[in-house]
């Protein structure tokens, strides 16, 4: 296991000092060989229980479970040397209270050799957060549009537009930061919400559709490369078309095995008669 405090990898405590200085660059990650080339280009990684949709093909988060976290937050540590590694606690596993929050976060950092935690809500959490990090865990913190309460939010709308609403994501944020957390992602909301917040806490603001303004931004890497095409939100800059790229080798492959032009000579071992042949 490749265990976070090794020198050369990032640091919660060093994410967290970058509060009003260098952007802080996230991404998602959920398996080893995409984690190994995100991983010099970013200041943090996160495996996000965005995992459902992407490499699952569930329409929400709500079915992950703390085993498919741990198995994709291993995978993740054990390919990267340089980002700070956060990995989602799935919904369920810590919302009842803070000793089960405590009982799931210790179960990811040990069996995942992770930095952090991410848990979604506001308010209602800073007991939550507190606990871990008093405890030894550090968390980052998730307001705003949090869809693992897309139910209860009526869908993935932003947020914030209103008097009220935006009350409220100010308080959820300060609520968390105050509570400990190292930093928080700051979901959906208008603009102006994004860097009210990012100037009213001490904590960097992580930014997925929030403002410029934010500490540092992330982005679903599937979403960036263009292979995860089922819905685009108004927040994603597609950098390549990578799912376009796939289609097309996949028809290239198909239409060569159907010709008989794969596998060739180069591919395949030859038989010792005709082995010992080209050596003589
Ligand atoms: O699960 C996830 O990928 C996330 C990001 C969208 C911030 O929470």
């Amino acid at each position: 296991m490749s265990i976070q405090t090794r020198p050369h990898r990032l640091s919660p405590v060093q994410i967290r000092g970058r509060k009003g200085g260098e952007k802080i660059v996230c991404l998602t990650a959920y398996t080893a060989p995409v984690a190994r080339l995100l991983d010099e280009a970013v200041d943090l990684l996160l495996v996000g229980d965005s995992l459902a949709m992407t490499i699952y093909g569930f329409d929400s988060t709500l079915p992950v479970t703390l085993d498919m976290m741990v198995a994709h937050g291993a995978a993740v540590v054990r390919a990267t040397q340089h980002a700070t590694i956060v990995v989602d606690l799935p919904f369920g596993a810590y919302q009842a209270s803070p000793e089960q929050a405590f009982r799931a976060a210790a179960r990811v950092m040990a069996e995942t050799g992770c930095g952090a935690v991410k848990l979604e809500g506001g308010e209602e959490m800073a007991e939550t957060v507190a606990f871990l990090v008093k405890r030894g865990v550090p968390v980052m913190g998730h307001v705003g549009l949090t869809p693992q309460a897309v139910n209860q939010l009526g869908g993935y709308r932003s947020r914030g537009h209103g008097g009220e609403e935006r009350r409220k994501i100010l308080a959820d944020g300060a609520a968390i930061a105050q509570a400990g957390a190292f930093s928080i992602v700051v979901e959906g909301v208008n603009e102006t919400l994004g860097a009210e917040l990012t100037a009213a806490i001490a904590v960097p603001t992580i930014g997925i559709g929030a403002s410029p303004a934010c500490d540092g931004q992330i982005l679903v890497t599937d979403d960036l490369l263009g292979v995860f095409t089922e819905f685009r939100p108004k927040f994603v800059r597609q950098y390549r078309k990578l799912g376009d790229d796939i289609r097309a080798a996949a028809r290239e492959y198909a239409d060569d095995v159907r010709a008989g032009r794969f596998p060739a000579a180069e591919h395949t071992y030859p038989a010792p008669a005709k082995r010992a042949k080209a050596s003589a």
